[in-house]
């Protein structure tokens, strides 16, 4: 007899995202006539910068000469493009990394949800709620949260709430954590944290031998001049920090697959015996087992992003994102919700009205607006009372469904 892994019976039934996709097919099955605008799963709309496109064809091309076709590239990826990585995403921001610290791949979810793999069962898990559930759940399926309790937490996860109560800033934990998971800009509330306040973050890693697992997603969508860009501008954050950055989201992306995760080599890890590891070696050798890189056109596609009219475009591709949640934020705060991040971020956080259940709020606004959004307690438990919508729409669809929702009345 064939046994399952038990500890998928813990996950809730469906990904949030997946739960949303078949409510809206049978609501769009029941009424064939609506014209509904997804805002739910923050999804890219505009194509690929043509600096991407050239380089991919390029790519493409190449693999089909005798002379310039690749087989397996290298595992952590091409040269050119770590070179440029460097080079542009962080020398600028004053960091110097290693091309042995940057490992491209196919995404930062799957490399958020991998890197659990390198670490001890018996590592206590720390995530912000709400979250985004990619962390939450590659920890279930490892087996290391536990039952849910009826609050929706699982029982072995160290749960740091962010809500209007504490302007979504988690407090440190109260007791010992190995493993935080943090992503700034934040998704789902697009907030940011300072400079002090990431500082915090990497005094208390320092001083609790913690890992911290940094997602910089949504690092393109920064405007404010003094939010850390990456995790490594705080001193000494090389020594306890590991960051993921993807091009899904400042290049779009999100159909192509490419990012990179950042493991310097400052980084240890102990055995039981508490012999001292690299986890720079722990991750590479993970992902020469299990991994082939990613696709030599797609890294070519991905260096097309630096070059000097890359920059420009996804400089533009990222101002027309945050037009629309300007437009987000302005159309939600003029019907008198309160309204969080989208400044420095895509996703804009809304507390429900007339404290409406999240889901409630999805049905209401499908229903009668036509409009999907994410319902916050998809993200966690604290999410509830809470509703994201993404600035990943096109203008038009953007300001349709501001108007449409504008006329509601709650
Ligand atoms: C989201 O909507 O939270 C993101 O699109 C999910 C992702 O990037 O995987």
């Amino acid at each position: 007899m064939v046994q399952i892994n038990e500890n998928y019976l813990l996950l809730k039934s469906n990904y949030i995202f997946a739960e949303i996709d078949d409510r809206v097919e049978k609501y769009q099955k029941e009424n064939p006539e609506a014209d509904v605008i997804r805002m739910g799963i923050g999804d890219v709309t505009k194509p690929l910068p043509k600096a991407v496109i050239r380089e991919f064809k390029h790519g493409v091309d190449e693999m089909g000469q005798a002379e310039t076709f690749k087989g397996y590239g290298p595992y952590r990826g091409y040269d050119f493009l770590i070179g440029e990585i460097i080079n542009k995403d962080y020398l600028p921001l004053g960091i110097k990394l290693d091309i042995e610290e940057v490992f491209v791949s196919e995404g930062a979810k799957p490399d958020t949800g991998n890197i659990q793999e390198i670490f001890g069962i018996d590592s206590v898990v720390a995530v912000t709620d709400p979250v985004y559930p990619v962390y939450v759940e590659s920890n279930i399926m490892a087996g290391r949260g536990g039952l849910m309790d009826e609050d929706g937490k699982y029982e072995g996860l160290v749960y740091l709430p962010c809500t209007e109560e504490n302007d979504f800033i988690p407090e440190l934990p109260e007791t010992p954590v190995d493993l935080i998971y943090l992503c700034y800009p934040n998704n789902p509330t697009g907030t940011v944290l300072t400079r002090e306040q990431l500082a915090k973050w990497v005094n208390y890693a320092r001083e609790n031998n913690s890992i911290i697992l940094f997602d910089a997603a949504y690092e393109a969508y920064i405007q404010e001049e003094d939010i850390p860009r990456s995790i490594y501008e705080i001193e000494r954050a090389k020594e306890v920090a590991i960051e993921f950055r993807s091009f899904s989201k400042n290049a779009g992306f999100t159909g192509t697959r490419c990012a990179y995760t950042v493991v310097p080599k400052e980084l240890i890890g102990f055995d039981t015996s508490g012999n001292p590891y690299s986890l720079n070696e722990l991750w590479f050798r993970r992902l020469t087992t299990k991994f082939n890189g990613v696709s030599y056109p797609v890294q070519m596609a991905a260096k097309g992003i630096y070059s000097e009219e890359g920059q420009k475009e996804i400089k533009e591709l990222v101002r027309y994102y945050m037009e629309n949640a300007a437009i987000i934020k302005e159309s939600m705060e003029k019907i008198g919700l309160n309204v969080y991040g989208g400044v420095n971020s895509p996703y804009i956080w809304i507390k429900t009205p007339n404290n409406m259940d999240s889901w409630e709020f999805f049905d209401l606004l499908l229903n009668e607006a036509n409009v999907v959004g994410t319902p916050g307690v998809g993200f966690g438990p604290s999410g509830e009372g809470y509703f994201r919508i993404t600035a990943f729409n096109t203008l038009e669809n953007t300001k349709k469904a501001m108007e449409r929702i504008s006329n509601l009345s709650f």
